[in-house]
């Protein structure tokens, strides 16, 4: 039996970059605060089966700051799926919650460090009002999650976007192209809206902004006419077509979320079709997922591990650690969950954006 209080700690939903500087974070500060840290694998389902757990140590963290993926594994299917469509939260059948409660009490811990996107966040608070103490730390590349400015991850998301549009722009020039990138992001335009600006994106199509094919268009004739023969179009994966449908690669998964892709492809046909432009689609899919966090998410990682110890020494349980410029600060999970957090159509960003003649297709 350990001398040491002990805390638990487990990655859940779709990884990003960033999980293991948090795990750093959270091992590092805990130790410093005589706390022993236990490793729960494979996300929530790991709670199911008391084998599924290491000791993390102090000394082990090397090398995690900088490193991409999860060392303790993630999971967005099983047994605690919580997420179901649009703003709909399952309920996780009392025997699943039952289990999981008697593991962490077996395990000996005193606190369970839930890091993860509205999904698992959403598990995480029928965890607590189920009678365990947890905290959570948010994470998902979309930025969709109410109550923190930025969750880790998006950073990193951002700019791998950024950097596929840098790359596009001059073979899209070289051959007089239109080039569409379409984007991750689920239901919210962050991701978009965010590399658009930042990679020079010449039209922006997110879920938030209707779009209509005249308008996208006619943004890539006009920039003809003034002698700019090729176009970036950057379209988050939710952007609805005219007809106010999202493409999705799968449907009908029990539990489970539609899963969104194959608007670029429509979009570029659609181009192709309308101008007589040369137009290619790349899909930037999973690669804005993997690899290791940029500068930003690195500090950001390592200020949200640092506070999520600090709620569990302090036993606030039932807070998620968020970031509200220019400082971390916590706030309830239920703050969190529940509404996504969606570009408002008016945002600063978006004014920007149109300041310098980038077009919503509206
Ligand atoms: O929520 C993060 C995310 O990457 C979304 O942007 C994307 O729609 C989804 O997860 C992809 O999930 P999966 O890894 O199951 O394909």
């Amino acid at each position: 039996m350990s001398l040491f209080p002990r805390l638990g700690i487990l990655t859940g939903g779709g990884d990003c970059p960033g999980l293991n500087a948090v795990i750093r974070s959270v091992v590092k500060s805990a130790a410093k605060q005589g706390w022993e840290t236990l490793g729960i694998y494979g996300g929530f389902e790991g709670l199911l089966n008391k084998e599924e757990y290491d000791i993390l140590n102090y000394k082990d963290m090397g090398g995690l700051l900088t490193m991409g993926g999860t060392i303790l594994g993630s999971n967005n299917k099983g047994q605690f799926t919580a997420k179901t469509g649009l703003g709909e939260t399952g309920k996780i059948p009392k025997e699943i919650l039952d289990r999981a409660k008697s593991t962490f009490q077996q395990l000996n811990l005193k606190a369970l460090v839930c890091v993860g996107g509205d999904g698992s966040l959403s598990i995480a608070q029928q965890l607590f009002e189920h009678g365990m103490p947890v905290v959570g730390i948010p994470k998902t590349i979309d930025n969709d999650l109410q109550s923190t400015a930025y969750t880790f991850g998006f950073d990193s998301a951002v700019t791998c976007a950024t950097e596929a549009l840098d790359r596009l722009h001059t073979t899209a020039q070289s051959h007089n192209r239109v080039f569409v990138l379409e984007v991750m992001g689920r239901h919210a335009g962050w991701i978009a809206l965010h590399a658009g600006v930042a990679g020079g994106g010449d039209v922006i199509l997110i879920p938030e902004i209707p779009f209509v094919y005249e308008k996208v268009c006619a943004k890539i004739l006009e920039r003809e006419k003034a002698g700019n023969r090729s176009t970036l179009v950057v379209v988050a994966e939710g952007a609805k077509d005219p007809t106010g449908t999202q493409v999705t690669l799968t449907s009908g998964e029990v539990n489970r979320e539609d899963r969104l892709g194959g608007i670029g492809a429509v979009v570029a046909g659609e181009i192709q079709k309308r101008t007589g432009k040369e137009t290619r689609v790349c899909v930037l899919g999973h690669l804005q997922r993997g690899g290791g966090p940029t500068t930003f998410d690195r500090v950001l990682c390592t200020q949200f591990g640092a506070r999520a110890v600090q709620l569990v020494i302090q036993e606030k349980f039932g807070y998620m650690v968020a970031f509200q410029p220019p400082n971390t600060t916590i706030v309830k999970i239920t703050e969190a969950i529940g509404q996504l957090k969606t570009v408002p159509p008016d945002c600063d960003m978006v004014q920007t954006a149109r300041a310098l003649g980038i077009s919503f297709g509206d």
